[in-house]
């Protein structure tokens, strides 16, 4: 087995994301993060190292979400790769280049990779049953069928999966299906497509991956494991489907190229647009590539990409296919659908400057070997805690006392106690234990060990005492505050893969520039008199209203999500036009509000009706403030009889509307109007 140094330059890919919704902190803990810090590592190490994202434009899902919202795929897709590739920019995701799958060069380059396949005999074709929408003219893709559940007979199940039991499926196991372009029952007809025969690659991918890698991660190796002693079977590459690259051959019409045929090549295409040297990091021995991606991606990358790249035969095969498992959120499953996530842009506008932060969560906490859990808490407590205490605390510290001593410049270092040596001693400790876990992927581990050069810092202030010693020993606090800051530049670079942008402001404060991994280690870089600059804030605490928010902002799509599921009451009993006009509602103003005294649910109103000024008691305490009401336009019903509760006269009452989890809106005119004006 090859190892890391025998490769001259390293291509680190990193998977391609949909483009029909915003990133959240699963895709950014997943794939995103481990594969910039490990990218950034090998750029301190001066390596040779290129990372790759982009876009993923094709597929199913986006042409469903164009259709539901009455637009174009393209329009989808331009509107989600600008709001993704903004997020990656802003959590300091340094790729060298972040492409898509609707590029020109993507369109040919994949069209000439399936071509070549084409033409050297790889690809088997074959016709089978589907699904033929015939008021659409079209085939139907499995997401374009719904039906019941054959297991759980709940409606609205998938051709391919029931969201409802979670069930695999095949369309034609539906009960009654029916077409998501017209509604029409689909009818049966025959179609044409071309398979990978992953099969006839199953020695090879034995051999390659179950003999000649047992170094991959167990999750990783163990799926490999299981999919080809379950038997591999042909792959469909085509579909048909007008959202795609076209498949380049007679008699093809309406077809595309599978999106898990395109995407991949995705990586080949950006590398393209990025340099004019693409293919010696795609084609050569000495080149190293490494796949990032998320636990739902193994199959694809381990078994379907490597035996395209094989049978097209100029490509590397990966080296590692580092994959994560996945993230949940407050103990349940992150889903675009159900809105449960933290969205990238959204932590951004919330948390301003605070990208490391979450940097550093989702990297101490990465899912690294099992799924894990984000929680706003534990996000609070290893800001507070970690961020704050120690980092921040010890790198404050060492620039304050700077400045408070000798105005800035560094100071001469004396003789070393043993106590400084120990400590100094333990640096390169330290950075083997970053280097090594960063050289197996294992993120968690190198940010601690990272931490710990800080931890170290900070508790050799804490032990020696400058501010104490100074009235005293004024010649030996010189050294302390001397090593203070070589162990303070030490963690800067320490840190740089994890937490970029706090490494810049740490070297910044130096007064240093243009450090590399080679300089870690060295207890010289700051020469007496050296000047440091100002103390600028690396991390501040995190107060509990801000996680509160946060948490209240999850319980709400919780409760949006029950309303969603919930179906509306049915219809009451038919009345006549003349009971109807019986009501006399109309627009009022609440003038003012207060909490009906020892109730939970009442509030006590005065409201402007146009005709009085009136008192009413409405059960909507739970749901609105006092202060938050007054100046509401509202309806009201002003001629029910006046009715005494706990005490009050109530006269009238205010209409609100109610979901079917029991959430309440007032009943108001879209525009202010007249107060008495009538509602019928
Ligand atoms: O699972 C996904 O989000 C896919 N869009 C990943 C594609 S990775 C690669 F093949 F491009
Ligand atoms: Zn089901």
């Amino acid at each position: 087995m090859k190892q890391a140094g025998d490769f001259k330059r390293t291509l680190v890919t990193t998977a391609l994301p949909y483009a029909n919704g915003p990133v959240h902190i699963g895709h950014l803990a997943g794939v995103y993060v481990p594969a910039d810090i490990y990218v950034r590592y090998l750029r301190l190490k001066k390596e040779d190292v290129l990372l790759i994202g982009g876009s993923d434009e094709h597929g199913v899902p986006i042409t469903l979400k164009a259709k539901n919202e009455g637009i174009t795929p393209q329009d989808v897709v331009d509107k989600f790769h600008g709001i993704i590739k903004d997020s990656f920019e802003k959590f300091g995701i340094s790729f060298d280049v972040y492409s898509r799958t609707t590029s020109k060069t993507h369109y040919e380059t994949a069209s000439e990779f399936f071509k070549t396949l084409y033409d050297k005999g790889e690809f088997i074709e074959k016709e089978s049953e589907q699904y033929y929408d015939e008021e659409a003219k079209q085939f139907l893709a499995d997401r374009y069928i719904t039906g019941t559940c054959p297991h759980c007979k709940s409606e609205g199940a998938y051709g391919d999966q029931c969201e409802s039991c979670g069930t695999s499926l095949n369309a034609t196991d539906l009960i009654d299906p029916r077409s998501v372009v017209s509604g029409s029952k689909p009818v049966i007809k025959t179609t044409k497509h071309w398979y990978l025969p992953l099969d006839k690659h199953e020695p090879f991918l034995k051999e390659w991956i179950l003999d000649g890698h047992k170094e991959w991660k167990s999750n990783v190796y163990g799926q490999c494991k299981s999919w080809i002693d379950l038997g591999l079977q042909p792959r469909a590459v085509s579909r048909d489907l007008d959202w795609g690259v076209p498949v380049p051959v007679e008699g093809a019409d309406g077809k595309v190229l599978y999106v898990w045929f395109d995407a991949p090549i995705g990586y080949i295409s950006a590398t393209k647009e990025l340099t004019p040297e693409w293919e010696k990091y795609w084609k050569s021995e000495d080149s190293r590539m490494l796949h990032f991606i998320g636990k739902d991606n193994i199959v694809f990358h381990c078994i379907v990409f490597p035996s395209m790249l094989k049978a097209e035969g100029s490509y590397i095969l990966p080296e590692n296919v580092p994959a994560n498992e996945f993230l949940n959120l407050e103990g349940d499953k992150i889903s675009t659908s159900r809105n449960w996530a933290v969205w990238l842009h959204e932590y951004l506008l919330d948390f301003k400057d605070k990208q490391d932060v979450l940097r550093y969560t989702l990297t101490a906490n990465a899912p690294e070997t099992k799924d894990n859990d984000f929680t706003w808490k534990d996000f609070q407590a290893r800001n507070n805690n970690e961020l704050v205490a120690i980092l921040g605390n010890f790198v404050n510290r060492a620039i304050v006392l700077t400045h408070k001593y000798y105005d800035g410049a560094v100071p001469a270092q004396g003789e070393l106690t043993d106590y400084d040596k120990e400590t100094l001693n333990e640096i390169p400790v330290l950075v083997k234990k970053v280097e090594d876990a960063l050289d197996n992927f294992k993120f968690r581990e190198a940010v601690k060990e990272a931490i710990n050069l800080a931890r170290l810092g900070n508790k050799y202030l804490a032990d020696t005492e400058p501010w104490k010693l100074i009235k005293t020993d004024a010649e030996r606090v010189k050294t302390i505050m001397n090593i203070a800051l070589q162990i303070t530049a030490n963690v800067s670079i320490l840190i740089e893969p994890f937490l970029p942008f706090t490494a810049k402001k740490m070297q910044s404060m130096l007064n240093l520039e243009g450090l590399t991994w080679a300089d870690c280690g060295k207890l010289n870089f700051l020469a007496e008199g050296h000047m440091v600059n100002k103390p600028e804030l690396l991390f501040e605490k995190i107060e509990d209203e801000t996680i509160q928010g946060q948490l209240d902002k999850l319980e709400q799509t919780k409760i949006d999500n029950e309303a969603a599921n919930k179906t509306a009451a049915p219809a009451k009993e038919n009345i006549e036009f003349d009971d109807f006009v019986k009501m006399d509602i109309r627009v009022g103003t609440i003038l003012e509000a207060e909490k009906v005294a020892k109730t939970k649910k009442l509030l006590q109103l005065k409201v402007d009706t146009g005709i009085d000024q009136r008192t009413v008691v409405s059960g909507i305490a739970e749901f609105f403030k006092p202060e938050d009401i007054i100046g509401k336009q509202v309806s009201i019903l002003v001629n029910l009889a006046p009715r005494k509760i706990r005490g009050i006269e109530s006269q009238g009452m205010i209409l609100m509307a109610e979901d079917a989890s029991g959430q309440l809106e007032f009943v108001a005119p879209a525009k202010a109007v007249k107060e008495g004006s009538e509602v019928r």
